[in-house]
């Protein structure tokens, strides 16, 4: 059975810790799916990793829609969330209820998820009411990377802390089942934790979440040079294909590849001197 934003509340009644990572095509989502990882994020991060932008400004709903589609094909088990990108959410709630629906109907995610606090409680409400789960994402916001000044880590005053519990208050009273901590101080992220009802999913906020996320291509360090300070390569996948490719294409250039084992052979009884062809026709 799918997991459900019920299992992720309950995980948080009884002290569980879950982890979540991000997918965005079917290959993969095979994969973490079938290694039991309860929730998958097609997050608006496909725009860096996948894409190659700087940031994660030009990805569409659209976008969204086409790789939460394979991810959809290729999880059977995990909660698919898929993010509302840039400008999906923000004109007004009822915009933001129609292009939530799009990722519901079109997508096939479970849940959405959306960046900000307090400005959007009443458009996590209005999603909500129309029968659509929303994640939030708090503290760094990548949306809105120009305002911020960059990637930088948030709530680092006691003063920012203040408004970033009062936006994961606002968030939960509009309906919000789960939230993400993004870049922020072990403690601010334990205060926020300690004073919600609902999981606290982090990436760069510490050990005191009840949840974490990463980006898999970070876990997987597929990207030469990108390890955020907040993640940790699993495995050198990257490395692992590199080594794979090159082998591959050595034993093309040296006739290794393929072999009659990677090949077809005629059905016996085809008489190729029936074909009558010789070499010069061409
Ligand atoms: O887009 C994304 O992958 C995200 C995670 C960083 C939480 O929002």
């Amino acid at each position: 059975m799918r997991v459900s934003i019920q299992d992720l509340k309950a995980y948080k009644a009884r002290g569980e810790r879950f982890s979540m990572l991000t997918a965005y095509d079917y290959a993969t989502a095979c994969i973490l799916d079938a290694a039991g990882i309860p929730v998958l994020l097609v997050g608006d991060s496909l725009g860096m990793v996948a894409l190659g932008h700087e940031t994660t400004l030009p990805v569409t709903l659209d976008d969204i829609i086409h790789h939460c589609q394979a991810v959809v094909r290729g999880a059977r088990n995990a909660l698919i969330v898929a993010d509302l990108p840039f400008l999906t959410y923000q004109v007004s709630p009822e915009e933001a209820l129609r292009n939530a629906g799009r990722l519901i109907q079109e997508g096939g995610a479970q849940t959405v998820k959306l960046e900000g606090g307090r400005e959007l409680a009443n458009t996590v409400e209005r999603i909500v009411t129309a029968g659509i789960p929303v994640m939030g994402h708090l503290g760094l916001t990548p949306q809105s990377v120009n305002q911020l000044g960059g990637f930088r880590v948030q709530a680092k005053t006691v003063e920012t802390i203040r408004e970033l519990v009062s936006d994961a208050h606002a968030l939960e009273a509009a309906g919000a089942y789960a939230l993400v901590l993004e870049c922020i101080p072990t403690a601010a992220a334990k205060i926020v934790t300690d004073s919600v009802s609902i999981p606290t999913i982090g990436i760069g906020a510490g050990p005191e979440c009840d949840a974490q996320v990463q980006i898999i291509t970070d876990l997987l360090h597929l990207i030469p040079g990108r390890i955020p300070k907040h993640a940790r390569a699993y495995m050198e996948v990257g490395d692992l294909i590199r080594q794979a490719v090159e082998q591959y294409d050595a034993d093309v250039r040296g006739g290794i590849f393929p072999t009659e084992k990677e090949s077809f052979a005629l059905p016996k009884g085809v008489d190729l001197e029936a074909l009558n062809v010789t070499l010069d026709e061409g």
